[in-house]
């Protein structure tokens, strides 16, 4: 691999939420050659300060000069769509190249969707904004695109069990004080605020909004996103579902293939596969959970078993953290892979 070795002026925006925090931790674990870090949040995080290496770094406000005026060279938008909308195309004027984790330009047509296991082709030297998918797609896709290489993938059902860290910080928050409630028998003084129902002790099937398919803004993301991403035009249905858990996403996937498919063939190519790790021993009651997979950067993939009726179709679980594998970690890596050019 090429050793690069100049060093970034890095800016975060959203730095003081749940995925910018996770990836200055991903940044100091992996030694991302950073010149200068800018930790930028709006206006009511200026005068915080956050740790980064052993040091302290305050936290400045996001404005339309920033970007310019820090000199940054890479800057990582992880505050929400409207944010990247509002800033994105300042930071590009300024020079620098944006990695975006919101929806806000990922079905641009000029814009590269990556997940670096699957498409590290469409990173760009002279790409100005590289999208980071959403997060349940992008551990589905670790998962279908070296399926699709070997048997060609006809069809995708999947539905998710996706954590409230989808929801930020404020979903995080929104889970805990609940379970705290339920342990103090209070339960139904339960406000939510975040989540459209009581998220504790209860699946709540709705992710984003409603369009007019019915589906779910969240399940057409894992439709576009995947066929985008992986350069294929395979059918896909999902149905996304909101659990009480921290932080790590979780689907069961059905694939139905162009040729005849096996388990153990299956599982062999999973093995080979970058970043992901088969966990598929049932008799031992081992298969991937969310305790598996949380605070790890792999996908963790096991009950993988043929479907009773077609030969074609395999059925299988998955599991990875959402804010590292299905944002953070993800965001990362398209940076090394970037800085490689
Ligand atoms: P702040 O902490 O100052 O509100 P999460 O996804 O965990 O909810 O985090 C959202 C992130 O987006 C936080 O860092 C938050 O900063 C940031 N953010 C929210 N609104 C703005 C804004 N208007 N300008 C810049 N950053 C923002």
């Amino acid at each position: 691999m090429k050793q690069s070795r100049k060093s970034y002026t890095v800016g975060i925006v959203g730095a003081s939420g749940a995925v910018g925090e996770e990836l200055l931790l991903i940044l100091e674990e992996r030694s991302f050659p950073i010149k200068k870090l800018i930790l930028l949040a709006s206006q009511r995080s200026v005068g915080k300060e956050m740790e980064f290496c052993g040091r302290k770094y305050p936290i400045l406000e996001t404005t339309p000069e920033v970007f310019a005026r820090e000199n940054i060279e890479i800057a990582f938008f992880s505050a929400g769509s409207n944010i990247s909308k509002q800033y994105a195309q300042h930071a590009v004027d300024s020079g620098a190249l944006v990695i975006d984790n919101t929806s806000f330009f990922r079905m641009q047509e000029d814009i590269p969707l990556v997940v670096p296991e699957v498409n590290p082709y469409d990173i760009v030297k002279n790409a100005k904004i590289i999208a980071n998918p959403n997060c349940s797609t992008i551990q589905m896709v670790h998962v279908l695109a070296p399926l699709h290489k070997e048997f060609g993938i006809e069809r995708v059902d999947v539905s998710t069990y996706q954590a409230v860290s989808g929801a930020g910080k404020r979903g995080m928050e929104e889970l805990i004080t609940q379970m705290q409630k339920f342990f103090a028998f209070d339960l139904n003084s339960v406000e939510s605020e975040v989540f459209q129902h009581r998220i504790a002790l209860n699946l709540i099937p709705h992710i984003d909004v409603f369009l007019d398919n019915d589906y779910t803004k969240e399940e057409m993301k894992m439709l576009n996103e995947s066929q985008k991403i992986m350069h294929a035009n395979f059918q896909l249905s999902a149905t996304c579902v909101r659990v009480p858990i921290l932080r790590s996403h979780s689907e069961a996937i059905t694939i139905r293939f162009k040729k005849k498919v096996s388990a153990d063939s299956a599982r062999d190519i999973l093995r080979n596969a970058e970043n992901v790790v088969v966990i598929d021993s049932p008799n031992e009651n081992c298969y991937p959970m969310p305790i598996t997979a949380t605070n790890t950067d792999s996908t963790f993939v096991g009950r993988i078993r043929e479907d009773n009726f077609d030969k074609r179709i395999l059925h299988l679980f998955c599991v990875a953290d959402q804010v590292r594998v299905g944002a953070a970690t993800n965001a990362v890596r398209i940076a090394e892979k970037w800085i490689q050019l």
